[in-house]
């Protein structure tokens, strides 16, 4: 039973709840309320090298940050790179199937050793005069070893390591020997996620991009719905847009669950079952010609399908409750990863500041699905994949790098893209006070308040 805005009064303690059934403790059960007070945002962070500089040294260097999938370095000898901010990781597959993550710098010099951003390799060597490493990173060769004073060489010549651990099928590096473990990090997320078996999903969509906007200014977007009615308003017929449930976690994590095949209270008409409803049921099997119910029973009648077709949705179909089947649940992994998760896969955004300007940032969006090998079978058109996409995990697809002009994200996505600029350039103006956040908006401002408490030394 969702508790509908009926007299417009809103509890902000109390917040919506989609699930008033949820047992205490389960998973969908709401939250209870933080309170990160109600001061505006201050437009510097979005822009000011300094706030920059501060955010490398007291974030990105503390924080666990989610490199890549484990899935990309299946073999002895595969690698992946993973960048943020100025530095540039390499993880990699060692001969005995063990993972290692190494500073990708070369100890002669400090050229960068590896370009590329996967692949497979026998040793490391530098591009510049050729020293060479084992997959381990131990130093396997310095070249023209007898022109070098002894104490040149003294100390370790081997790659620096990095910490780094798995969860959901991904790989995690943290810079800092004091952080706590990434289980412990991760908080309410391994429980909370486990029915969707990220592990078990295959990538099939992967674009790098970059936008002309702090990654702050980006992540705003993606962790509140309040602006959908303005940007994406073509998806008000299916998407409810007000009545969702926000929760805040620990550690800066939080959750917004999102009602699909559900007429938005700002669309005009609730009772026709509309071409977008009707192509959602369509996607779970049924008929719409001969659904004869109304609008607001279309999303039940979609989740009695889907419970019904198990195999359509994963390994664990029968751990998702009610509302997993139909809705959207969006996390929030601090301090730079969102997860929109559906029961057939997730749509996953990273938001990575770029090297030098806090005026750009780098946008990686991938799509995770569980594998479908029934050709008979359709990915429902929200999971945001193009036509002929392989999706039986034989053919792992190339990552594309898109430019903020051409677009490639998909068209939801780049709505968002042509927004962030305009807000971005608006930070900047004398007449701008600072950002104002309502409750909808909770979870912008739960975030930040966590970023606040890492860069004033509260974390660690
Ligand atoms: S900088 Fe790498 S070998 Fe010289
Ligand atoms: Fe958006």
């Amino acid at each position: 039973m969702v508790r509908l805005r009926g007299n417009r009064e809103y509890d902000y303690r109390q917040g919506w709840v989609l699930n008033e059934d949820a047992p205490a403790g389960s998973v969908e059960a709401k939250a209870e309320y933080i309170d990160n007070g109600t001061a505006l945002l201050s437009p510097e962070r979005y822009f000011d090298p300094a706030f920059m500089q501060r955010e490398w040294d007291g974030l990105w260097a503390k924080t666990w940050l989610m490199a890549g999938r484990v899935s990309d370095i299946a073999s002895p000898g595969d690698f992946m790179r993973f960048d943020i901010g100025t530095e540039s990781i390499l993880i990699i597959r060692g001969t005995t199937g063990e993972i290692k993550a190494m500073y990708n710098v070369c100890q002669h010099r400090g050229a960068r050793l590896v370009d590329a951003d996967f692949g497979n390799m026998s040793a490391i060597r530098c591009p510049y005069h050729s020293w060479a490493w084992k997959i381990d990173g131990t130093i396997a060769h310095v070249t023209d070893r007898e022109t070098y004073r002894p104490e040149v060489l003294e100390g370790s010549l081997d790659l620096p390591q990095v910490r780094h651990a798995q969860w959901g099928g991904y790989v995690f590096v943290c810079l800092d020997e004091n952080a706590p473990p990434l289980e412990q990090y991760l908080g309410v997320l391994p429980e909370h996620l486990a029915a969707y078996r990220l592990e078990d999903m295959i990538t099939v969509k992967d674009v790098e991009v970059e936008w002309p906007a702090n990654w702050k200014t980006v992540a705003d977007a993606f962790l509140e719905s309040y602006h959908v009615h303005v940007v994406h308003k073509e998806i008000l017929p299916f998407f409810d847009d007000y009545h969702q449930q926000w929760d805040l976690y620990e550690n800066g994590v939080s959750r917004m669950l999102m009602m699909f095949a559900s007429v938005s209270p700002r669309h005009s008409d609730h009772t026709s079952v509309n071409p977008f409803l009707a192509g959602l049921l369509q996607e779970a099997g049924i008929d719409p010609a001969a659904f004869d119910k109304q609008a607001g029973d279309v999303r039940e009648a979609i989740q009695r399908a889907k419970r019904e077709m198990p195999e359509r949705l994963g390994p664990c179909a029968d751990e998702f409750s009610q509302n997993q089947l139909t809705d959207d649940w969006n996390y929030h992994v601090f301090p730079n990863v969102t997860f929109n998760l559906h029961p057939e896969g997730a749509l996953v955004q990273r938001f990575r500041p770029h090297p030098s300007d806090p005026q750009k940032m780098i946008y990686d969006v991938t799509v995770l699905v569980h594998p479908i090998t029934d050709p008979s079978i359709r990915l429902p058109g929200y999971m945001g994949v193009e036509d002929g996409t392989d999706l039986t995990g034989a053919v792992r697809p190339e990552r594309r790098y898109s430019t903020y002009a051409d677009g490639g994200v998909g068209p939801v996505l780049e709505q968002d893209g042509t927004m962030v600029p305009h807000v971005q350039a608006g930070m900047h103006s004398r007449g701008f006070r600072g950002a104002r956040l309502s409750e909808q908006e909770q979870r912008v401002r739960h975030y930040h308040a966590e970023i606040d408490r890492y860069l004033n030394g509260e974390k660690w």
